[in-house]
């Protein structure tokens, strides 16, 4: 099968489209034939040899990815839930090395929802990881409540493209950041307003917020503390918090998160399905790639300004 290894940490110039034996399945694992899969900032900070290389590393070839769509070719002696044939989608053994830039993944079971039918294989792919960061983020690491206000940053991009619809699904009133040209897309995925956050400092227009969904870190997460209530709630989602911003947190007595991380889950890719079936939540794709572009698909992600997801074609 074809895969993309990764030769050494570092630049695009290092993927390899490689020829490799198939994967093998354990007992609670299927084989997915992959159709598509999506990139996330984790992939470029692991590329570079950040986040999860360490795991990447110690089971070579090192091969990124985490998120699939496909077909199931084969199914462990202990897997009752899947039959071959079956269409299939989801984040896969995120936190160690899943090899998901392949055409063929070994995956658990429980890490994988039938792919609804209303939606295609790339827009599956595209509503794992950052779907399920989401939802983990506002109703599991924190408990978003009806009628509460929501803060939700980079409103525009992977995790919070989901975050907003999930969050009017729970009843929430959302207010989302972004910039100017993407202020409409913020709006038409149900926000109630929408800050620019290249012309307005969102703590001069916003104040007793219940609930801050963090993606940018640094300084934005200490500012994002002064828009809290004392009784609110804050994710936060990229890693490397100061310990000062940290301290701020903990003495205005928010209900902190540092540093949530999302974990594949059968439950909860099957409330994604179930969401997406219903049209509650719909991903939204701006580039679609093929196998061979991989390079380029990093360079898009790396750029901080993707709008919803990136796709891989396989
Ligand atoms: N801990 C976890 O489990 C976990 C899970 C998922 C993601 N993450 C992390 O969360 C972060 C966000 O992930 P993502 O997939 O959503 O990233 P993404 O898709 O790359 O986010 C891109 C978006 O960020 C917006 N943006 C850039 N600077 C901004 C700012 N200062 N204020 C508001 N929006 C801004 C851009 O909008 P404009 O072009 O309009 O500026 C763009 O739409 C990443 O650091 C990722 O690694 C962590």
């Amino acid at each position: 099968m074809k895969a993309i290894t990764l030769e050494k940490f570092g630049g695009v110039e290092n993927f390899k489209i490689q020829n490799l034996p198939m994967p093998t399945i354990s007992e609670n694992e299927v084989l997915v034939k992959v159709k598509a899969f999506s990139v996330n900032p984790v992939d470029v900070k692991t590329r570079v040899g950040g986040s999860l290389a360490k795991e990447l590393e110690n089971d070579p070839p090192i091969i990124l990815g985490w998120d699939i769509s496909g077909t199931i070719e084969e199914v462990g002696a202990n897997v009752t839930n899947f039959k071959v044939g079956d269409e299939v989608f989801g984040m896969v053994k995120f936190g160690q090395s899943a090899k998901a830039y392949a055409e063929y993944v070994a995956a658990p079971a429980d890490h994988l929802a039938l792919k609804p039918a209303n939606i295609t294989h790339p827009q599956a792919a595209a509503s794992t990881l950052a779907a399920l960061t989401a939802w983990q983020a506002l109703t599991y690491f924190g408990k978003l409540k009806q009628n509460d206000t929501i803060l939700i940053h980079a409103a525009a991009g992977g995790v919070g493209h989901f975050a907003v619809q999930i969050a009017k699904h729970l009843g929430a009133n959302v207010i989302g950041t972004s910039s100017e040209k993407n202020k409409e897309f913020v709006l038409s995925l149900g926000a109630n307003e929408h800050i620019d956050y290249r012309s307005t400092k969102f703590e001069d227009v916003v104040s007793d917020i219940d609930f801050v969904l963090e993606t940018m870190g640094y300084e934005n997460f200490g500012r994002s503390i002064d828009v809290l209530k004392p009784t609110g709630t804050i994710i936060n989602l990229p890693s490397g918090l100061s310990d000062e911003v940290k301290a701020k947190a903990i003495q205005k007595g928010v209900n902190a998160n540092f540093f949530m991380t999302v974990f594949s889950d059968s439950h909860d890719i099957n409330t994604i399905a179930s969401l997406l079936q219903s049209n509650i939540l719909t991903p939204y794709i701006s580039h679609q790639y093929s196998f061979e572009e991989i390079g380029a698909a990093h360079t898009q992600m790396e750029s901080g300004s993707t709008v919803g997801k990136i796709v891989v074609l396989v």
